[in-house]
């Protein structure tokens, strides 16, 4: 490869993911290919022998794991001997152990983890009334993430590949954090201003909108993503009472205080 490429591989539903990998992406100065995965369709396609100079994994933070539909795709990447960064964004809570199976996940793909980031993304349950870390990532988010992005090309430039990389340390435990069991529970409610224009099918990773039956949610498939929420151009698509309006409460409460991305680098071994 005559240039420097970055590829990114990333699920986002609701598109904060993909914002702050497309800021860290901008900050190495390099040739982008982007990989979405969050839709089915695109699962399907997963992305092998990238000829590329290095790969960023980047995915949500859900109940401090990683979305189980994107862990399962990143594992299929072959990564051989190519440097990777993992990324979560999470909503002000905390990212548990999401960072680390990522990082995992990296090892387990043959790429070669250099560096890995935590930033904020504005928390999928925030609503106007109830806001989460609202607007994020913001401006200081997103110069970080820049900055990030121009951090990792330096470190590329320095890193020789006869020398090992050293073991890249991120926060998070094993076992992992068990995964939430909130499979079932009624989270969707579809108001009268629903014009059926079909935006939320569009948007929704794991086809669970109904169209036949009143644009309804099917509650066994549904991640609560809220991708269908925010993308709805009527406001439609509501929370209902119940388990996850009062974790949204909740999380409105407790998670004022804000936090900051952070960043953790490979050491190079002489
Ligand atoms: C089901 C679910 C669980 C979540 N769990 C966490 C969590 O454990 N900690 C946290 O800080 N944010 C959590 N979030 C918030 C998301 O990590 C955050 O909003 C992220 O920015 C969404 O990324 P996206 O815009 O790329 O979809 C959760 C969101 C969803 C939908």
């Amino acid at each position: 490869m005559t240039h420097k490429k970055i590829t990114l591989v990333y699920f986002s539903p609701t598109a904060t993911t993909k914002t702050v990998l497309d800021a860290i992406a901008k900050g190495t100065g390099y040739e982008v290919d982007s990989y979405d995965i969050t839709l089915s369709e695109a699962r399907k396609k997963i992305p092998q022998d990238l000829d590329t100079s290095v790969i960023v994994f980047g995915a949500p933070v859900y109940s401090g794991r990683l979305p189980k539909l994107a862990a399962d795709c990143f594992k299929q990447v072959s990564a051989s001997g190519i440097p990777v960064v993992p990324v979560v964004v999470y909503g002000n809570r905390e990212y548990d152990d999401a960072l680390l199976e990522l990082k995992d996940i990296c090892v387990q793909c043959k790429g070669v983890p250099v560096a890995a980031g935590a930033f904020i993304g504005e928390h999928s349950f925030s609503t106007q009334p109830a806001p989460i870390a609202p607007g994020r990532p913001d401006e200081k988010d997103l110069a970080c993430a820049v900055e990030f992005g121009q951090k990792i090309s330096r470190l590329l430039e320095t890193l020789d590949p006869d020398k090992k990389t050293g073991d890249l340390v991120v926060p998070g435990n094993v076992p992992y954090k068990k995964p939430s069991a909130a499979k079932g529970v009624p989270f969707i409610d579809v108001t009268d201003d629903c014009t059926a224009c079909g935006t939320c099918v569009a948007v929704c990773p794991v086809d669970a909108i109904d169209e036949d039956d009143g644009f309804c949610t099917l509650d066994d498939i549904c991640i609560h993503c809220c991708a269908c929420i925010k993308a709805c151009p009527e406001s439609a698509r509501i929370m209902k009472d119940g388990p996850f309006k009062d974790t949204a409460a909740k999380l409105h409460q407790t998670c004022g205080v804000r936090k900051e991305p952070e960043t953790f680098f490979a050491q190079t071994q002489k």
